[in-house]
């Protein structure tokens, strides 16, 4: 299928955009080559979806990181020319005939993850999160209205009949929820924010706020966000830095609510995600951290980098440092086990921690 000649000059004008923008670094303008783009830009889907909908995040907000999203799970191999090399760059090296491996959430390993900061020094909280996507449906930008209200129903019902009294909670939909609560659970870094750029830019959020909201257990410490930039983002948290916990209490959710609807996963690309960092596990495993000293230093980015670390602010992602609080995470997400993308986060925050009890 072709994609139409007006929608490949749009394609052709993003091009022409990021050449001409010399402080533009995201992955996108170092992957989108003209012979990529040659190779791409006729091409569509079979739901629809062309190079456009793939670039027009990155090519609006010049300042993205990565700048691309997958419309549809064929994105990923009908525009691979472009999300092959992006992929390879950003998950350590995974190479276009690379496999994800097979799932291994650690259900047998957590007791190994002994509590990080025990006196409570340190890590203000742990969170784990991943993504899953439905079967049977396209991503943002390719979903109806129709779409949004029968998957939203359905996750409902999955989890509102959570029998664990640990996961059972209580389905809040954005649709209807007043502000004052809205942002009551943002600034506790419950909730997903409103209005993110990248994602309206990307299409993502089209009939918002229909079909989107959020779940949680009455501690708040097992959260499921519905319809954001993914179907599911699945959740633990709670304060301190006791990961095997956070991470015990996720496989349950993750498990009970598997059992009860099938999840699109790909065979080289693991879990399929609306954006290209999450592929594969999906795992972001995080600590609000507190580090004054080495966070001060010039080469704490460095630092961070050389322990497969990625740092964000604590107002969620494209933030900033408040009160030299970070948030710390495993970077690479595909190519590695879900249990490993823990353990990367878990290793790499004991080692910032010794650093930071060792710096004058
Ligand atoms: N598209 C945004 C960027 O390139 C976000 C990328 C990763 N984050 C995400 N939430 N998917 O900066």
């Amino acid at each position: 299928m072709a994609a139409p000649a007006d929608v490949v000059k749009k394609v052709e004008a993003g091009f022409e955009k990021l050449q001409k923008a010399d402080k533009c670094s995201s992955l996108l303008k170092k992957h989108l080559t003209k012979e990529v783009l040659d190779a791409c830009k006729d091409k569509k889907t079979k739901l629809g979806a062309t190079l456009q909908d793939v670039i027009q995040s990155g090519v609006a907000n010049l300042d993205s990181g990565v700048g691309v999203y997958a419309p549809d799970a064929e994105a990923y191999t009908l525009f691979a020319p472009l999300f092959n090399p992006l992929i390879q760059e950003y998950h350590n090296g995974f190479a276009p005939d690379a496999k994800q491996p097979a799932k291994d959430l650690g259900e047998d390993k957590v007791a190994e993850l002994v509590n990080l900061d025990p006196e409570g020094a340190f890590i203000n909280s742990t969170r784990i999160r991943c993504g899953r996507s439905l079967q049977g449906y396209p991503f943002n930008p390719c979903l109806t209205l129709h779409n949004y209200i029968e998957m939203e129903g359905k996750v409902k019902m999955i989890l509102t009949e959570l029998k664990d009294e640990e996961l059972a909670g209580t389905y809040y939909p954005l649709k209807g929820m007043t502000k004052d609560v809205q942002n009551a659970l943002i600034k506790d870094h419950f909730l997903f924010k409103e209005g993110d750029r990248f994602l309206k830019e990307a299409n993502a959020c089209r009939f918002w706020p229909n079909g989107r909201g959020i779940y949680h257990n009455k501690a708040k410490t097992f959260l499921v966000w519905v319809n954001e930039e993914d179907h599911l983002r699945i959740i633990s948290m709670q304060n301190g830095g006791d990961v095997g916990a956070v991470l015990a209490r996720l496989i349950k959710g993750v498990k009970a609510i598997e059992e009860k609807a099938p999840f699109a996963r790909d065979e080289r690309l693991g879990y399929l995600t609306f954006c290209p960092t999450n592929l594969g596990t999906t795992v972001r495993a995080s600590v609000h951290i507190k580090l004054p000293k080495i966070s001060a230093k010039p080469d704490f980015k460095e630092v961070c980098d050389g322990l497969k670390l990625q740092i964000r602010g604590i107002h969620g992602e494209h933030s900033d440092s408040a009160g030299g609080v970070y948030d710390i995470s495993n970077k690479a997400r595909l190519g590695l086990t879900e249990y490993e993308a823990v353990k990367q986060m878990y290793d790499g925050i004991k080692k910032l921690i010794e650093l930071e009890k060792a710096a004058a």
